[in-house]
């Protein structure tokens, strides 16, 4: 059984992941509201914002086999309405908040034999899509940071990937697809002519997360329907 820390387990994709990983792992989940319809023994639950919150107040196991970054944000305006703010945001939530987490966990990363980590971009890090500008951005440095981190902790055998989704059914995408003719026309916008569901991202992630994947590393996966690199 390995130990998984989940930063973001209580909804959207990292739910998913953990549901499907707390059949074989012990789960360390960290999310802000927490989910309390999330109970399992292999789940130990923790309530923390990643960027305010002080994760020495976890005493998380000595060995940690596995880290999912889950949390992000979908910031959608025209760019001359995005401010330096919006900016500053986006990176912190889907770069810095990230990087905490690893260089916290690190140490118990290194104790273990086979250690992944996963992190979250987007379609639209390597898609051109309008009024993306700061979560691209954003994204792209998600992208940078799992490349780099690949190559210098593949000396300690700590894998590092992350999955690129595009729209997926979740909390997160809500606005996006808040009315039926809105869900419609995202549909038809990919090449699989449908939106993503959550637990086709977490089976990915916790793929990677697994032996399954033990020479895979320094990779993005795009789990997207197609949008990434279909043109019809
Ligand atoms: N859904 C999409 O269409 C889509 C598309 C492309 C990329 N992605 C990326 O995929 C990843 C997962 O997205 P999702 O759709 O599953 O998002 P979600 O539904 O918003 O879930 C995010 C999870 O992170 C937690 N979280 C958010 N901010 C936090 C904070 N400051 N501290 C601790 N926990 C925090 C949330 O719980 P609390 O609110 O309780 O803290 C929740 O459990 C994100 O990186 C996102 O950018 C998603």
């Amino acid at each position: 059984m390995k130990n998984i820390v989940i930063i973001g387990y209580g909804k959207g994709i990292g739910l998913a992941t953990a549901k499907i990983l707390s059949g074989h792992h012990k789960i360390i989940g960290i999310s802000r509201t927490g989910n309390p319809e999330l109970q399992h023994p292999n789940i130990e639950v923790h309530r923390m914002d990643i960027i305010s919150g002080n994760l020495d107040d976890i005493a998380f196991p000595e060995v940690v086999d596995g880290l999912v970054y889950a949390p992000g944000s979908i910031n959608l305006k025209p760019f001359n309405r995005l401010s330096h703010d919006d900016f500053k945001n986006d990176f912190e939530i889907n770069v810095l908040g990230a990087v905490k987490a690893i260089q916290k966990l690190l140490p118990n990363l290194k104790k273990s034999e086979s250690a992944s980590i996963v992190m979250f971009s987007s379609v639209a890090a390597k898609t051109g899509m309008p009024f993306h500008a700061s979560v691209a951005a954003s994204k792209s440095a998600v992208e940078g940071l799992t490349k780099s981190l690949a190559a210098e902790l593949s000396s300690h055998k700590i894998r590092v990937n992350a999955i690129a989704p595009s729209l997926t059914d979740t909390d997160l995408a809500y606005q996006l697809l808040s009315t039926p003719e809105k869900r419609e026309s995202s549909a038809r916008r990919h090449p699989l002519q449908r939106i993503g569901h959550a637990d086709e991202i977490g089976e990915m992630a916790a793929f990677l997360i697994s032996d399954k994947s033990s020479w895979i590393t320094g990779q993005v996966f795009g789990v997207d329907g197609g949008m990434g690199s279909v043109k019809l």
